[in-house]
């Protein structure tokens, strides 16, 4: 999958979707970055009810769909089996398409059995509507459990992860680099807080590789193995910054410094703890 893509969380809305927002701005900033070679685009049925991933099919529209990959995610309240089907209809009428790429639980919720959630996409899987299974904010243990019960391979667990925020290295990101799974780091620059630290290691990084703090944030995360990362981006320029992150390296003294030293790290994520 796509080293880096195009987040949607506050497109459109929040949970609930913004009548101020016509989503055109949203929509002219995904194919700004679809122009820009950005070809995954993560998205949720929750996000501003739906109209995030309408936003995301208008931006879609006349690329060649087969150049893009699209993620979506079941909401927790629709994991019962005939629940996520409905969901997974929904989402792909919304986006206008005919398949996802990656199909993610957005958070578990234990009211819902997990064997009819899995059952329910393997049959997904199985008809080629989405094209891979996976999971989001998954602890190791319950990743584990979904997998034994999973027909196809649970491909991918996306998680709050970046340069504080260090939850996913208590066990998870050791796993997915042994067991080939890709582990999806949401909020790569806690919205921006990132470019803020006091960290004066941080600055001697941006003259050394002539990055700024943003880019090293994002390699940072991108220099591990089986690493993948979506950031929001509504305006052009961050998109541009961003992008500059990807194709050069860091030196692996420096890598595991930042990841040492970083100051302000939390070890489990204060918005959505893995459950
Ligand atoms: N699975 C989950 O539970 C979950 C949870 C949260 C998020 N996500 C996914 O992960 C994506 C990214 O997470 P996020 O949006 O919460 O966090 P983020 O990408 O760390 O932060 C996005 C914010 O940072 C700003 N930004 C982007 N690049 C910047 C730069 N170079 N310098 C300064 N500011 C910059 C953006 O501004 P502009 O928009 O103004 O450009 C936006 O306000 C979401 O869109 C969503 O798709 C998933």
């Amino acid at each position: 999958m796509p080293l880096f893509g195009l987040g949607t969380w506050m497109m459109g809305g929040d949970f609930k979707r913004n009548p101020d927002n016509d989503g055109q701005a949203d929509i002219a900033s995904l194919i700004c970055g679809i122009e820009h070679g950005l070809t995954h685009i993560d998205t949720a049925e929750m996000y501003a009810e739906g109209f995030a991933e309408e936003i995301s099919g208008q931006a879609i529209k006349g690329h060649i769909r087969d150049n893009l990959f699209i993620t979506s995610k079941v909401w927790s309240d629709d994991l019962s089996y005939d629940g996520v089907l409905r969901a997974a209809e929904n989402s792909i009428k919304r986006l206008g398409t005919n398949y996802l790429d990656l199909y993610l639980v957005h958070k578990p919720n234990d009211q819902f059995p997990m064997l009819e959630t899995i059952k329910a996409l393997d049959r997904l899987a199985d008809e080629g509507i989405i094209k891979n299974i996976g999971v989001s904010n998954f602890s190791l243990e319950r990743f584990k459990r979904a997998q034994q019960i999973c027909e196809h391979k649970i491909v991918a667990n996306q998680v709050h992860y970046n340069l504080i925020n260090r939850e996913p290295e208590k066990e998870l990101l050791g796993f997915c680099q042994q067991n080939d799974v890709m582990l999806i780091a949401w909020r790569p620059l806690q919205k921006g807080a990132i470019i803020d630290v006091k960290y004066p290691f941080f600055d001697e990084l941006c003259d050394k590789y002539h990055k700024t703090r943003a880019q090293i944030a994002l390699n940072w995360l991108l220099s591990q193995d089986n690493v993948t990362t979506i950031s929001t981006m509504r305006s052009i320029c961050h998109i541009e910054e961003n992008l500059a992150a990807l194709n050069w390296k860091m030196s692996d003294e420096d890598i595991e410094i930042l990841r040492c030293e970083f100051p302000s790290q939390e070890h489990v994520s204060a918005t959505v703890s893995l459950s």
